[in-house]
């Protein structure tokens, strides 16, 4: 064989697993069928949405909260081809970041669509037609995922749009319809809401976010409301109509009456499905399963023990983190380590502002597991950081075991939670306490006394500034 890997898909799993085999040293190949490395996360997804949210949070906090830190701008306006422009600089240098690690692991980085010829067989047809066939001991598929739509949502990329085109729009909407108030709905959707928008959420379940706890789903909906957004939640979209100038969505209410919301962009954001389009995994004898994911065992192996998948095209959240754990377990276990990923404490989190943050099990899921358990919460508007920087709006929750006490799962919203909830992680890592937590020293101040407080009122009621 000519490698000892064959790494399908430069995402954030297959270049971080590609990085680990060659640092084990397996020789190892990467396909990428695009020009860029990367994938998803760094061209049209975590990168360029987050520099998105930044510019955007920059321009809302200089409209609307500099002048009461006693700054004054006159003439701010928007340039959103300069954001965008910004943008695309920021996923440029990323991805060739990711060239330069390809070349110093010694990878060999080769650009067309792979698939299957057999089971140890991967063929490459390149932009310009050619072919080129190769061949591994272990094959690792890891080509990701894309946005889902339906039939009564037919996106045309113009008006009627999915993340990526939302990621370089050439104006502002004046009434963005948002379709799924998940994760990619709150973040794109808070973007154009803060830089001016109308934004109108349509969402199929009864709160924003719905499968995170409960409690985060209502604050989020607070702090986005402030943006002047607009929901329709229990609502179920029946057509989707570009007439030209505008989109027309037409819904049913809860109560079961027709209404239709006519905004100028529609962004459907219902969730993303498995990609193997193209990988004729037939000719390997891999199986997927009902819902299109390639099936994997516990050890992240196919049907065909040489081959192997990771990330968003198999089951689990989907995640950049979550891939990378797993590339790093499958070149492991390759070289026959014994890994291991705690998948309860992946973490997730939503950028928007103030940030959306969880570890661990939900309120909801908790009582579904029949635990018993108890609840430490602690708002940021009692903290001095907070009050400093004025970032007042947002919680963290902690739920313990009523007996043992120790952490199950920590839910924040607040300002900086995205890096706050790598404190939960670690502690829940090593089977904490909320007690372990409040012995711990927490700098002042700064936000994470938020998360040592909820653990104090999660032991006794004994938070101090509250
Ligand atoms: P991908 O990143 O999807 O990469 C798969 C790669 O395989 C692609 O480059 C594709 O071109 C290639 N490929 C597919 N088929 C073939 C083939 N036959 N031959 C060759 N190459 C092929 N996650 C987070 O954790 N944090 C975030 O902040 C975040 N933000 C996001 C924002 C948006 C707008 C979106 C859409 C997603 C976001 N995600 C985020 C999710 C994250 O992008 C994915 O979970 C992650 O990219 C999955 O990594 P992966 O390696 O499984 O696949
Ligand atoms: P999602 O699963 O987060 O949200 C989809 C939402 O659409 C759900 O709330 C669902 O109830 C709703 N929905 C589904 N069908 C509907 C319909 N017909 N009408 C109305 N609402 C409907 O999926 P999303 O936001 O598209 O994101 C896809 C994936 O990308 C997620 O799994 C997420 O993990 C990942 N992602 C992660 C980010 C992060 O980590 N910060 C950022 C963006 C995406």
């Amino acid at each position: 064989m000519e490698y000892d890997v064959i790494m399908i898909g430069s995402g954030p799993g297959g270049y971080t697993g590609a990085i680990r085999c060659a640092q084990l040293g397996l020789k190892t190949a990467i396909i990428e069928k695009y020009p860029a490395l990367g994938g998803t996360c760094l061209n049209v997804g975590c990168i360029p949405s987050k520099a998105l949210l930044d510019s955007s949070e920059h321009y809302y906090n200089a409209a609307h909260s500099f002048a009461e830190h006693g700054i004054k701008l006159a003439d701010l306006q928007v340039d959103l081809a300069q954001m965008i422009k910004r943008k695309q600089e920021v996923v440029d240098a990323t991805t060739k970041g990711i060239n330069f690690l390809m070349k110093k692991n010694k990878i060999d980085e080769i650009h067309g669509v792979g698939s299957f010829v057999d089971p140890h067989t991967i063929k490459i047809t390149k932009e310009d037609g050619s072919e080129q066939t190769i061949k591994g001991k272990n094959i690792i598929i890891a080509t990701g995922s894309k946005p889902l739509s339906f039939p009564s949502m037919p996106i045309d990329k113009k008006r009627v749009i999915t993340s990526t085109e939302a990621l370089k729009l050439t104006e502002i909407p004046k009434h963005l319809i948002v379709i799924g108030a998940g994760v990619i709905g709150a973040e794109l959707g808070s973007v154009y809401a803060r830089l001016g928008a109308k934004v109108s959420f349509v969402e199929f379940a009864d709160s924003m976010i719905p499968t995170m706890d409960k409690t985060l789903g209502k604050e989020l909906q607070k702090v986005v409301k402030k943006l002047g957004a607009d929901f329709y939640f229990s609502h179920k979209v029946t057509k989707v109509e570009n007439t030209g100038d505008e989109v027309v969505v037409s819904v049913d209410t809860p109560k079961g009456e027709q209404i239709t919301l006519t905004g100028d962009y529609c962004l459907v954001s219902v969730g993303r499905r498995p990609y193997t389009d193209g990988l004729n995994l037939e000719a390997a004898g891999v199986k997927v399963d009902n819902r299109g994911r390639v099936e994997v065992d516990n050890h992240l192996r196919t049907n065909v023990p040489h081959i192997y998948a990771l990330g968003d095209v198999i089951r689990g959240a989907m995640l950049a983190h979550k891939a990378e754990e797993e590339g790093t377990f499958i070149a492991e276990t390759i070289v026959g380590q014994k890994p291991h990923i705690h998948y309860r404490l992946i973490p997730g989190v939503v950028y928007t502002w103030p940030e959306v943050a969880s570890v661990g099990l939900t309120e909801e899921e908790v009582k579904q597991e029949g635990l018993p358990y108890k609840v430490g919460s602690f708002p940021f508007k009692a903290l001095g950081r907070a009050r400093a920087s004025m970032d007042i709006d947002g919680l963290v929750k902690v739920l313990a075991h009523k007996e043992t006490d120790e952490i199950l799962g920590v839910h924040m919203i607040g300002a900086r939670a995205a890096d706050m909830i790598a404190e939960a992680v670690t502690a829940m890592e090593f089977r904490a306490s909320a007690e372990d937590v409040t012995r711990m020293s927490h700098a002042h101040p700064t936000y994470t006394e938020a998360f040592k407080e909820a653990c104090l009122a999660a032991t006794d009621n004994r938070a101090i500034n509250m």
